[in-house]
């Protein structure tokens, strides 16, 4: 296992959630009645995914880090709950949807699709580019390895 397990299980999760997060923006950006459904099935991936995840962080990966770091972390904490906001928003809209969307649902939807598509990025960023970084550089491999055991663990908790 490698000396950043903790941060690499992360970063894959990353990596899993902008499987979406880029063909969702591009449906956005190229907003059509039909392409709903399209932006509907990647937002519903990004959330499924994005749930556990946060979990992950915030029940293992941020307390850890925390007590040094306080500023970094309720900065990562602002973030979640922008994210959190931001994708309840969407999803009532996305619910509340008409058949057959008229011009200024569509003009809702793009503009609050673009702001969930634009939270979570500039939360992925600042997490690889800040915490991450910043884990790598602080945290052993034995913790690494601890905290990324106990991140499993949430995740399966998660499952059941
Ligand atoms: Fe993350
Ligand atoms: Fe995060």
């Amino acid at each position: 296992m490698s000396a950043t397990a903790a941060s690499d299980l992360l970063r894959a999760g990353h990596r899993k959630i902008e499987e979406h997060l880029d063909p969702f923006l591009h449906a956005l950006l190229h907003l059509t009645p039909e392409r709903v459904g399209e932006i509907r099935r990647h937002f519903e991936e990004i959330r499924r995914l994005a749930g556990p995840h946060f979990e992950k962080e915030e029940g293992v990966f941020y307390p850890r880090l925390r007590p040094q770091h306080p500023e970094l972390l309720a900065q990562m904490d602002n973030e979640h709950e922008t994210t959190r906001l931001t994708e309840r928003y969407l999803g009532e809209l996305l619910a509340s949807l008409p058949e057959a969307p008229g011009e200024r649902d569509l003009t809702e939807l793009h503009r609050l699709g673009i702001e969930f598509h634009d939270a979570v990025q500039t939360h992925i960023v600042a997490e690889e580019d800040y915490l991450l970084e910043l884990a790598d550089q602080v945290l052993s491999e034995s913790e690494q390895q601890v905290l990324r055991a106990r991140m499993q663990e949430v995740s399966s908790a998660v499952r059941r």
